[in-house]
């Protein structure tokens, strides 16, 4: 009876201890994703790419590829350069396709239909990640709204920095050291 009192105690205190320590840090330092920041950028970013005709229901697209986990079944990726409040940066924008029984034909002639996510990698300013080679990341669904881990974190800014899954751990594996797969033009 006693012990198990102590141990409800115990687990009482350290619960306190770590909600207390959580609270310095995020009073303490930028949130390294979904964070205020980071959706508003996001946002801003979705306007951008809207206007270029980038995503939305006109977007320009390339030929799908057959793609892999965590992407979707089939993929079309693109890349250009863009101004998102007065930065210019490079831009990677990835469509995620998926469905029961998709094929690469269904997507290349009804890619609305298909789109799952749209998932983006823009260059930053120097100096907002450096370690990390100044990537923001962001997961779009297909309407721009931003979407959200099973933590209900929004993915957007340095997705998922310091842990072990995510974007970053992820692409950080990526040849060349650009955390790009695809190529190394951005190095
Ligand atoms: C488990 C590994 C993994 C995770 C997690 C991951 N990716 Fe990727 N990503 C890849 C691979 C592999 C490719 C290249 C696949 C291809 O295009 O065929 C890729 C490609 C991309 C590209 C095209 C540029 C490139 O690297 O070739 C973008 C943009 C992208 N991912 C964004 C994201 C975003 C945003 C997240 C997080 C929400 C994310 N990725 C999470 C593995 C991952």
């Amino acid at each position: 009876m006693s012990i198990s009192n102590k141990m409800i105690n115990f687990v009482g205190a350290t619960s306190i201890a770590l909600s207390l320590s959580f609270s310095v840090q995020a009073a303490d330092m930028p949130m390294p994703f979904g964070g205020k920041d980071s959706t508003k950028y996001a946002s801003d970013l979705w306007m951008v790419m809207e206007k270029s005709s980038l995503v939305g229901p006109n977007a320009i697209m390339s030929t799908p590829y057959e793609g892999q986990e965590p992407h979707g079944a089939f993929l079309d990726t693109i890349d250009t350069k863009v101004t998102v409040n007065g930065h210019s940066g490079f831009l990677i924008i990835k469509r995620n396709y998926g469905g029961e029984g998709v094929s690469k034909e269904d997507v290349a002639e009804k890619p609305n239909k298909f789109l799952g996510a749209v998932t983006v990698m823009f260059k930053r300013e120097k100096g907002y990640d450096t370690e990390n080679k100044d990537w923001f990341y962001v997961k779009y669904d297909p309407k721009g709204g931003i979407m959200k881990n099973p933590k209900g974190a929004a993915l957007a800014g340095r997705v998922a920095k310091g842990m072990d899954q995510g974007c970053i751990a992820c692409h950080m594996a990526a040849p060349g050291g650009d955390y790009v797969f695809n190529f190394d033009r951005t190095r």
